[in-house]
C-alpha cells in the first residue's frame, strides 16, 4: 500500500459480515493510494467464519489481530476496546472505518472517538427499532458517534435526520456488500456446488442465527418443529452458524430426512448454493440483501428488518413461525421469477468507489492536521 500520504485510515473488521463490507473499501481507497492498515478483533475466528473470507475476497491479511474470541458482550466488547486503545495509542489513525452493527464495530467507535479520531460508519442508518437486538443498540450508539455515515438506503437516510445528525456527515452511496457480490457474481455455480452436495434439483436453503432464534431452548424447539415441516415440502439444505449449533441439535433439528446441516460455508460456496436456491428462509441480514440483487425468494424469519428496501424493492417477506410452512408452500405453488426484478437504488457495484471518494476528499481536508485532527466535520 502507498505510505505517501502520512494520514492513516484503519479499518476495523472482526465478524462474517464485516468482510464482504470492507473488502471493496479497502480495494477502492488503495486505487486511491490511501495509507491503510487493517484491524481484525478475532470476535470470529473459526476458518470457515474468517479466514476462507479473507482468501476468497481479496482482503489484505489484517496487520493486526486482536484474537479477542466469543464471550458475553460486556467481556467481548470489552476486551476488544482494550486492544484498540493499545493499538490506537502506538499508532494513531487519521481515521478509523467501521462496518455494519456488530460488536467489534461498537468498540472500535467507543474508542477512537474518546481518543478524538473520526470515525466513518459503512452501513449507517438501518433501524430496526427493536433495542432487544444488540445491533441495535450497536447501530444507534454507531452513528450518533461517527464523523462520517455512510448509508446504502434511502431509509437510512431518514432515520438519521429524525435523529438529529447533520446532513453534511451522511453520504448515500449504495452497498459494498453488493459491490462484493456484483464482483463475484461469475464465479457463483449453482450447478457446481449442487453436484459437490448432490442437492437435488429443488432445494431451499436456510441459515439461522439471531438470538430470538436460537438462544432459547424453547424457542428453538419451536423453531425446528417448524423447519421439519418446511422439510416435508422441500430439501433443505443449512450451512449452521456455530451459534445455534447445540440448540438446534438437542431440539432434534437434525432429524428429519429432508434437512441437511453443514458447516459454514465459504462466500463463494454460500452465494452459489443461494443462486440456485428456489427459496431461502434466513434471519441474517446480508443474506436479505444478497437474496434480492440474485432475485432468489427470502422468507425472513423475524418481526421486523432493519432492510425495509428488500421488501419494498427486493424479493424479501417476513414471516413468523406460524406462518412459515404455509408461506413456503404458497411460494412453492409460483414460479421463480428469472429476469426483471428491481434492485435498490445504487446497488450497482460501486459502493466502494463512492466511499473511497468521500473518504479522500475528508483525507484532503483533514491531512494537514494529521493524526491529531480531533473531530473535524465532514467536508
Ligand atoms: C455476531 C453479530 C451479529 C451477526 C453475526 C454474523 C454481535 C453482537 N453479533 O453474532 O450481529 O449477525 O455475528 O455471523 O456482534 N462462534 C464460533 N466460532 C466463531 C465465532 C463464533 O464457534 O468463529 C460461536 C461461539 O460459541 C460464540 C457464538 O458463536 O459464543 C456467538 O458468536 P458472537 O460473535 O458472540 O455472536 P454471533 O452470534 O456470531
Ligand atoms: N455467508 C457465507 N457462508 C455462510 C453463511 C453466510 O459466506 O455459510 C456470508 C453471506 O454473504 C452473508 C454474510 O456471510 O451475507 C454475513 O452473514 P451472517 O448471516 O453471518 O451475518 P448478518 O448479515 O446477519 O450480520
Amino acid at each position: 500500500m502507498n505510505t505517501d500520504i502520512p494520514f492513516q485510515v484503519v479499518h476495523v473488521t472482526g465478524a462474517r459480515p464485516n468482510f464482504p463490507k470492507a473488502a471493496p473499501v479497502v480495494r477502492a481507497l488503495d486505487g486511491c493510494g490511501v495509507r491503510q492498515r487493517l484491524v481484525h478483533t478475532g470476535q470470529h475466528y473459526d476458518e470457515r467464519m474468517s479466514d476462507v473470507f479473507f482468501r476468497q475476497l481479496g482482503l489484505p491479511e489484517p496487520d493486526e489481530n486482536l484474537a479477542v474470541g466469543s464471550g458475553s458482550h460486556a467481556s467481548q466488547t470489552g476486551e476488544i476496546m482494550v486492544g484498540l486503545e493499545r493499538l490506537f495509542g502506538a499508532s494513531r489513525p487519521g481515521l478509523v472505518v467501521v462496518y455494519g452493527d456488530v460488536n467489534s464495530t461498537l468498540a472500535a467507535t467507543l474508542v477512537a472517538t474518546k481518543l478524538g479520531i473520526p470515525v466513518a460508519h459503512v452501513e449507517a442508518g438501518l433501524r430496526s427499532f427493536n433495542r432487544s437486538m444488540p445491533e441495535e443498540i450497536n447501530r444507534l450508539v454507531t452513528d450518533r458517534l461517527a464523523e462520517l455515515l455512510f448509508a446504502t438506503s434511502p431509509d437510512a437516510l431518514v432515520h438519521l435526520g429524525n435523529e438529529g445528525i447533520a446532513a453534511e456527515k451522511v453520504h448515500f452511496v449504495g452497498n459494498p456488500m453488493i459491490d462484493t457480490l456484483l464482483a463475484n457474481l461469475h464465479l457463483f455455480d449453482a450447478s457446481a456446488i449442487g453436484r459437490q452436495l448432490t442437492l437435488p434439483q429443488r432445494y431451499a436453503v436456510a441459515t439461522l442465527h439471531r438470538p430470538a432464534n436460537v438462544d432459547d431452548p424453547a424457542d428453538a424447539a419451536e423453531l425446528v418443529k417448524v423447519m421439519h415441516g418446511v422439510a416435508d415440502q422441500i430439501q433443505l439444505v443449512v450451512p449452521l452458524h456455530p451459534r445455534g449449533r447445540e440448540t438446534l441439535a438437542n431440539a432434534g433439528f437434525f432429524r428429519h430426512p429432508g434437512i441437511r446441516v453443514i458447516d459454514p460455508l465459504g462466500y463463494i460456496e454460500f452465494l452459489s448454493l443461494v443462486r440456485g436456491a428456489r427459496a431461502v428462509i434466513t434471519d441474517s441480514g446480508g443474506v436479505q440483501e444478497e437474496t434480492t440483487v440474485l432475485g432468489v425468494p427470502c422468507l425472513t424469519l423475524r418481526s421486523e428488518t432493519e432492510r425495509p428496501v428488500t421488501i419494498s424493492h427486493g424479493t424479501n417477506r417476513l414471516v413468523t413461525r406460524e406462518d412459515l410452512v404455509e408461506s413456503v408452500v404458497r411460494l412453492l405453488s409460483t414460479e421463480r421469477p428469472t429476469a426483471g426484478w428491481p434492485v435498490p437504488p445504487l446497488w450497482d457495484g460501486h459502493a466502494g468507489e463512492r466511499i473511497a471518494e468521500v473518504i479522500a476528499r475528508f483525507i484532503g481536508a483533514h491531512a494537514e492536521g494529521g493524526a491529531s485532527a480531533g473531530h473535524p466535520s465532514a467536508s
